[in-house]
């Protein structure tokens, strides 16, 4: 199994290439979260938008009061939508039954790039092992695609991405496995802030700026390993749970 990281989804040049592939994309503030949040809570399915302009289009095709319109800009709620992007929202009064269009503004671009994948799973600390078990069952070589912040490295995708690599590879023979140089890096700096995942994504860019907006309560949601053993899949356009 080849192992690969990618650390902004600008380094998707060919769409095309990731046909064979496993694609795990990773947001960890906070799509991922929020998307295994509403799949948790009985959303019916999820579609991410790569753009605002795109997410009100297609709801324009939808039937009223049969979906809802969620994501952000710059944090907060968009203007006209129905949801932000704290996964505190998206609770099973307000998700159950729904289709989401979702456009948030690093999380929805990363996933609409995996359209071609032969699996992409959206991955966070919450729902990672459910993430690793597929990746590992079906043997494909693997890519770690990192959100990233607006198109620049993000730490808290990056460790996420070390802590995928290290539970793809923990106990396996060396033989079998080729990590890439980003791999490797990935794998020194989750090793580097495995013992307080919720202290480095408070250090974190981003961390900082939720915490500024007041989603503080955000980031000990997106620390918690495995408290969401939901397994979203991007197939056809739309995200659902396996
Ligand atoms: C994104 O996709 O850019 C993030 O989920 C932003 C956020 O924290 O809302």
């Amino acid at each position: 199994m080849n192992i690969d990281v990618f650390f902004t989804p600008l380094q998707v040049q060919d769409e095309l290439s990731l046909q064979n592939k496993t694609v795990l994309v990773v947001d960890v503030l906070r799509a991922s979260t929020t998307i295994a949040t509403a799949l948790k809570n009985g959303a019916r399915v999820i579609i991410p938008a790569a753009s605002v302009e795109s997410a009100v289009k297609y709801a324009s095709t939808l039937e009223e009061g049969s979906f809802l319109l969620c994501g952000e800009r710059g944090g907060e709620i968009i203007d006209g939508f129905h949801l932000g992007n704290s996964p505190l929202e998206y609770t099973e009064e307000k998700v159950k039954g729904k289709t989401l269009i979702y456009a948030s503004t690093n999380g929805s671009i990363a996933i609409t790039k995996t359209k071609y994948a032969k699996y992409s799973l959206i991955v966070g600390f919450v729902n990672i092992s459910e993430a690793v078990k597929f990746a590992s069952e079906n043997g494909n070589d693997v890519l770690i695609l990192c959100s990233g912040k607006l198109n620049r490295f993000c730490i808290e995708d990056a460790v996420c991405g070390g802590m995928i690599t290290f539970l793809l590879t923990k106990g396996k023979s060396k033989k079998n496995l080729n990590l890439s140089d980003s791999a490797i890096a990935a794998l020194k700096l989750y090793k580097t802030y495995k013992k307080n995942l919720l202290k480095m994504l408070g250090e974190s860019e981003h961390g900082k700026f939720l915490i500024s907006l007041g989603f503080e309560e955000d980031l000990k949601i997106a620390s918690s390993v495995d408290s969401i053993p939901i397994l979203p899949i991007y197939s056809d356009g739309v995200i659902k749970a396996r």
